[in-house]
């Protein structure tokens, strides 16, 4: 293998710097998520975790560094929609009268895009089978099919979440990046979630999650990156997450941030 084979197995962040008009936020930030595993993002509330997602799905422009997306520009691998993101604040109008699957459809809208022009100008529900195919097994995965008629606005938290999956999932992108999607879920919807990822996971997926949620990261994830506005440790679950590697990295009461 060619040295540089190491970039082409994973998401890599090389000297990256961030800020917000003049506060800076990232500094110096180079990392790895392995291609393929299920990576946690840990650190304390405004560590810039968030901030590093929005570089990395292109909503926010670097100040200097590189991201590459197994060994090309991760612009291109966008582009291609091969990344799917959730946000940790939703841009949905939770009163909006639109029902769970048309929700979950707009997780196809980048998709549809390149559908030949004569289909993008019908009603959605002319839209090529292989789109309401993905909506459907993106709410069985969360195990929400049954709720697919309900207005969005009828649901509990944990299942709003777990629509917000499925609408990421839709994308059949084959990187997932998703911040904080345990964050004020009920203990069941936590369980399905964590094993929806485990799931993807092992389907060759490449997971990449912020959390506060320990003993889900413990039990389940491949790789730990710490990270307090520069990375403070990258790892094994095992190494990363132990008692005083935290106290070190000022994780303090698990809150929503
Ligand atoms: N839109 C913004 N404008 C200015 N400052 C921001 C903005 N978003 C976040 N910040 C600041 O940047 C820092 C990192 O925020 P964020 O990336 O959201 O942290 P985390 O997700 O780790 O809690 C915080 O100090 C936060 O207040
Ligand atoms: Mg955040």
């Amino acid at each position: 293998m060619m040295a540089n084979n190491a970039e082409s197995g994973a998401i890599a962040v090389s000297g990256l710097y961030a800020a917000y008009q003049r506060q800076p936020v990232l500094s110096n930030i180079s990392v790895r998520f392995p291609k393929g595993q299920w990576t946690a993002i840990v650190g304390p509330n405004g560590a810039g975790k968030s901030t590093l997602f929005h570089v990395l799905t292109g909503s926010m422009k670097a100040l200097r560094g590189e991201v590459t997306a197994f060994g090309e520009p991760i612009a291109k691998h966008r582009r291609a929609g091969r990344i799917a993101y959730m946000a940790q604040r939703d841009a949905i109008e939770w009163d909006f009268p639109i029902s769970v699957w048309e929700t979950v459809m707009t997780g196809r809208f980048g998709h549809i895009r390149h559908d030949a022009w004569w289909r993008r100008l019908l009603p959605l529900r002319f839209t090529h089978p292989r789109h309401a195919r993905a909506v459907t097994e993106a709410l069985d995965a969360v195990d929400m099919l049954a709720f697919s008629h309900r207005p969005i606005g009828a649901l509990s938290g944990g299942q709003k979440k777990r629509v917000l999956l499925a609408r990421a999932l839709a994308q059949q992108a084959d990187t997932l990046l998703l911040d904080e999607p345990l964050a004020g879920v009920d203990p069941p919807s936590e369980q399905l979630i964590l094993a929806v990822l485990a799931k993807q996971r092992s389907a060759g997926r490449t997971v990449i999650m912020v959390t506060h949620d320990m003993p889900g990261a413990r039990r389940f994830v491949d790789h730990v990156v710490l990270i307090n506005r520069t990375i403070r440790g990258e790892g094994s679950p095992e190494e990363m997450l132990s008692d005083a590697k935290l106290a070190e990295l000022a994780v303090g009461a698990p809150s929503e941030s």
